[in-house]
């Protein structure tokens, strides 16, 4: 594709976008505010805004404890198995529930319970620190026989496959990474390494974090064994709203939770005094799911469902590259550098710039220019690309923007302190 570097250019590729109406489905409250960083906290539908009032007001105002029977008891079944439509699963294998980290301990535990006589486990250095944490405490929990092999990254913005191909071995439990990496937006090629890791007799599980809503997936017939993600950010589901996780239909009944809660019991009404686990995917599931939370995700899902995945990459893949093309072309000569694979298919949805300014650039945009990227350690300013609600003008808009706070200075008022949520 020919790129120009100017603001018609964007104009004319936001005529031509076949997605662009959907941006009248998200609340722009701020016309003048660009955001990118639907990758980490997706914008709010005006469907999941009505669906929240719906819910407390009819729902919990007047239906009270009867709406569990019409509609709540099912939702993290129901809402999961909409997400399995976005990540290549047929239904009964996905459900909605916990945080990430919390799905992730639980399949974790299940499968190194399913691997006994194996002890490694091995991951990457561009994983999601939580996930590494919770591998730790997994393996201190599983007695300390357990091993962590990390593969690390040269350039900190990808792996080859490869060098996880080799790091796999006999002894392997279990590997476990994230599809699209959270600095770099580097996309793993999961099907290469699902096969080889059957290969070997271990299990596989994947972070769908920065992939799902955006990326086409294909648990089921990649080989996929486990997977977990968030719904908060492409998914657009709104701040700690429920996470979800995938475990394959044929090993469902031997992966058991760690958590043994009666949400995850065959007959929770029945009261039991032992536990036995549900035969289907709810047995993951622990307590009382968050009703808000879960039921704002659905109509938000719904409008990625009507817009199509394949639709949805294509525009990720025009935008990121279009956002390359304009930093190679106005930004490197003001210091800044690529923090992201250049093959549009080695990435995901996001492209990071490196700057060793980049802590008090990022402030800079955020308290002064009215865009909003985020911030990862040491230097790299996050820009996520939202297909559904960020346009061509967005991208051309924001690197002017970025500009303008490097040849300005205007970051150099800032403090190099790192403070809250960046
Ligand atoms: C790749 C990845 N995995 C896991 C998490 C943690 O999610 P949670 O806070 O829901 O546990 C995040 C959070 O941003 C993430 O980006």
């Amino acid at each position: 594709m020919r790129f120009e570097p100017d603001a018609a250019f964007a104009e004319r590729w936001d005529k031509k976008d076949e997605l662009g109406h959907y941006r009248k489905e998200f609340v722009f409250s701020d016309p003048n505010l660009i955001y990118l960083d639907g990758n980490s906290l997706g914008r709010l539908t005006l469907k999941s805004a009505q669906q929240v009032k719906d819910v407390v007001e009819k729902g919990w105002g007047e239906d009270l404890i009867r709406r569990w029977n019409k509609g709540w008891y099912e939702a993290p079944s129901r809402v999961g198995d909409k997400i399995a439509t976005l990540i290549g699963a047929a239904p009964e294998q996905v459900i909605v529930a916990d945080s990430t980290s919390i799905n992730l301990f639980k399949l974790v535990m299940a499968a190194l319970a399913m691997r006994p006589d194996r002890r490694v486990v091995i991951s990457d250095t561009l994983n999601f620190p939580s996930d590494l944490y919770i591998l730790q405490g997994c393996i201190q929990l599983m007695g300390g026989d357990h091993q962590l092999r990390l593969v690390s990254s040269g350039d900190g913005i990808q792996i080859e496959e490869d060098s996880f191909l080799e790091a796999i071995d006999e002894g392997t439990a279990l590997l476990t990474f994230s599809h699209v990496a959270f600095k770099s937006g580097y996309a793993f090629d999961v099907k290469k390494i699902a096969d080889r890791v059957h290969h070997a007799g271990a299990m596989i599980l994947v972070d769908l974090s920065h992939s799902v809503g955006v990326l086409p997936i294909e648990l089921d017939s990649w080989g996929v064994d486990l997977a977990v993600g968030c719904t908060y950010k492409y998914l657009n589901g709104g701040p700690g709203s429920p996470a979800f996780l995938y475990v394959r239909k044929e090993i469902q009944r031997q992966a058991l939770s760690p958590i043994w809660g009666w949400f995850g019991q065959h007959k929770p009404f029945d009261f039991d005094l032992e536990y036995r686990a549900a035969d289907s995917i709810r047995r993951f599931l622990v307590g009382t799911p968050p009703i808000l939370s879960l039921l704002a995700i659905e109509p938000a899902l719904d409008i990625i469902r009507e817009a199509g995945i394949d639709r949805i990459r294509k525009k990720s893949t025009d935008l990121t590259s279009y956002l390359i093309y304009l930093i190679q072309e106005e930004l490197v000569t003001l210091g800044f550098k690529l923090g992201s694979p250049i093959d549009p298919e080695k990435r995901g949805s996001h492209v990071s710039l490196r700057h060793p300014e980049g802590y008090r650039i990022n402030r800079a945009l955020i308290e002064e220019m009215s865009l909003l990227p985020d911030f990862r350690e040491p230097d790299l300013i996050r820009l996520g690309l939202a297909p559904l609600y960020t346009s061509f003008l967005d991208v051309w808009e924001a690197v002017q923007r970025i500009k303008k706070v490097v040849i300005e200075g205007r970051y150099r008022k800032y403090s190099k302190e790192r403070f809250g949520v960046t």
